[in-house]
């Protein structure tokens, strides 16, 4: 982090897109100093559906941050997701270090044995991140950090984060047709547990749940490094269309009633009441009971948790982490939602909003801006020496992520 550098985050959600931009001030502090919220239009469960729309969103979003900022914005890091994203373990062996002699493991080793591990892509395919979880070296297994250490044989365990290379290709072109130079992108959970997760959680086990408005976002955390990555499909989104299907009023009213009036544990509702929903245009309002409007989103509440539960046991996890589930995302506000959690996961929950940082307006200080602040943290904690997207320059995205592993293993092998 270097004084008076600028860094730029923007979070392309399907329900909003955000923008910051924070310096570090000359006392080495992180402060945000422009901030754009606005609606998303063109996004669709983390995919882009209509790239014009988008990169209006995203311009109207920077020029809102930028009004206060009286430099030249810096390129942004950018954070993606979607049904598109999958992971899978990888593992790569260095042997006979250096000859027959046993030599002293350098950056070099770490770097090379990382990029080693790199998974085989099927057509379409674009590495993401390779984030090594721990080393072998030699017989001693379990080590974070081998630089220094001296053997015959260097092993990696890693985990491989994959998208499809076109819906990267798309976000990327959106930003840049709003003017913005992409530097990075950043898985979002891996971003949002960056702004919400503690050291001692990442340490401890912990289960991070981001649920958007268009997907709900799952990380698995062990022994401080993040070891399984799923994306559900599922977001704030289908509650909403669950209350318009069920009560037959438009969407937009029945997100307000969501808003207002809505509850993951109906039984924590009063039995009398009654609220009212706006119906379609020249329909009288809708008197619903309260405890129906909130059946229908329990009803989705316990299929999302159940759906995150099937992929904490896809995951590996043979019990649950000592850290629990923190959730977070816009759809965790949903009341209620903590009442519901206990009831059904086995372990401790909590509800999440970002760390703090000096100049973040108190309506971002949200679990909806988690991933926004988590993508600026990880945007200035993972630099990367490239200062544009080489895509115009004729290389292509393979190129540009090869090089982003490279430095990801060189920072993730630094990690004491
Ligand atoms: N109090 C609340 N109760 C229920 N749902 C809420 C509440 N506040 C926000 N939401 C829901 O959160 C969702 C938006 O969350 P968020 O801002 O994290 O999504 P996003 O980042 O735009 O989407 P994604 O990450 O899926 O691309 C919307 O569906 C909204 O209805
Ligand atoms: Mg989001």
């Amino acid at each position: 982090m270097l004084n008076g550098n600028l860094y730029m985050a923007i979070d392309v959600g399907s329900t909003k897109v955000c923008t910051l931009v924070a310096q570090v001030t000359s006392g080495g502090e992180l402060e945000i100093v422009g901030t754009g919220v606005v609606p998303s239009r063109g996004m669709r469960k983390g995919l882009v559906v209509n790239i014009d729309e988008l990169a209006q969103a995203i311009r109207a979003s920077v020029e809102d941050a930028a009004e206060d900022v009286d430099r030249e914005l810096p390129g942004a890091c950018v954070g993606v997701t979607g049904g598109h994203i999958s992971s899978l373990r990888t593992t790569a062996t260095l042997s006979n270090l250096n000859g027959s002699d046993q030599r002293v493991i350098t950056r070099r080793e770490m770097e090379l044995v990382v990029k080693h591990s790199y998974p085989k892509l099927a057509p379409g395919q674009e590495l993401l991140h390779v984030i090594p979880t721990h080393y072998t070296v030699d017989s001693v297994h379990g080590v974070r950090n081998p630089s220094g250490l001296k053997g015959h044989q260097l092993t990696v365990d890693a985990h491989a984060v994959v998208g499809e290379a076109a819906s990267l290709d798309n976000i990327a072109r959106a930003v840049e047709q709003a003017g913005v130079t992409v530097r990075s992108m950043v898985l979002e959970p891996l971003a949002s547990a960056e702004a919400v997760l503690s050291a001692e959680e990442k340490e401890s086990g912990v289960i991070l749940v981001d649920i958007g408005g268009g997907t709900t976002d799952v990380a698995v955390f062990r022994d401080g490094a993040m070891v399984y990555t799923a994306v559900i499909p599922v977001g704030g989104y289908q509650f909403t269309n669950d209350v318009a299907i069920a009560l037959s009023v438009p969407y937009e009213s029945a997100e307000i009633a969501k808003l207002r009036h809505g509850h993951a544990v109906p039984e924590m509702v009063d039995a009398n009441e009654s609220v009212e929903i706006k119906g379609h245009e020249g329909e009288l309002p809708h008197l619903v009971r309260s405890r129906d409007l909130c059946r229908i989103l329990n009803d989705r509440a316990t299929e999302l948790l159940r759906l995150v539960l099937l992929k904490v046991r896809d995951s590996g996890l043979q019990t649950m982490p000592s850290a629990g589930l923190v959730f977070t995302g816009g759809g965790a506000n949903l009341a209620g939602w903590t009442d519901l959690a206990k009831e059904m996961v086995p372990g401790p929950v909590r509800i999440a909003a970002p760390k703090d940082i000096p100049g973040l307006p108190s309506e971002l200080k949200s679990p909806a801006y988690s991933t926004s602040v988590g993508i600026l943290l990880w945007g200035i904690n993972h630099p990367t020496e490239q200062q544009a997207y080489p895509h115009r320059n004729g290389q292509g995205l393979f190129t540009r992520s090869r090089w982003w592993l490279h430095r990801l293993g060189q920072f993730a092998g630094s990690r004491s």
